[in-house]
């Protein structure tokens, strides 16, 4: 006899799930240094969002975003300059940017084949960009306005941090956060 199909997961992010993400995010941002701070929020994004299968943070040096910790298989583009790919326009723009279908979107830089959607929000304080939060989905139309909120509020504690950040944290090359 045939196994029966499973019911399909509902992935998308909602409000009890942002809630909770919440409290985890500022409870982690109360003591930690940014090199830190970042780390784990890059750790707590991949281990409890499904739908998030790479996560990443870049930071902004001499118009150059510069891949810092991530979490998911080795991205190619470690390096990508202010206003190329998805990246490049969010942190030009300083807006979040919600891409629902990337082989739709002629910016797009492909990081893995299986990559279908991607939301990219800027670290900002004021008119100053310190980098960005990247995150791709192995599923199309993966990411909402609670996605946004969330990572703009995640974005925001990570631009306090390194605004205290005595010395800024620099990657010379790509931090890979183990689980
Ligand atoms: N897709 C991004 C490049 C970075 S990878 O997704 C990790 C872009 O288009 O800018």
């Amino acid at each position: 006899m045939e196994a029966p199909i499973p019911p399909r997961l509902t992935v998308a992010m909602d409000l009890d799930r942002v809630e909770a993400l919440s409290a985890d995010l500022e409870r982690i941002a109360e003591d930690r240094e940014a090199a830190q701070l970042m780390r784990d929020l890059v750790g707590l994004f991949k281990a409890r969002v499904p739908h998030y299968h790479w996560v990443g943070i870049y930071l902004l040096h001499d118009e150059e975003l510069r891949l810092g910790p991530y979490s998911g298989k080795p991205s190619p583009h470690v390096r990508i300059p202010l206003g190329k790919g998805i990246c490049g326009a969010a942190a030009a723009e300083r807006q979040s940017i919600i891409v629902p279908d990337v082989n739709a979107d002629p910016r797009y830089l492909a990081c893995s084949l299986e990559t279908r959607s991607e939301i990219v929000v800027p670290i900002l304080d004021g008119h100053h960009v310190y980098g960005e939060i990247d995150i791709d989905s192995d599923l199309p139309n993966a990411f909402n306005e609670h996605d946004q909120a969330l990572l703009e509020r995640a974005a925001s504690l990570i631009a306090g941090a390194l605004r205290r950040a005595h010395p800024m944290p620099e990657y010379p090359e790509p931090e890979a956060v183990k689980r």
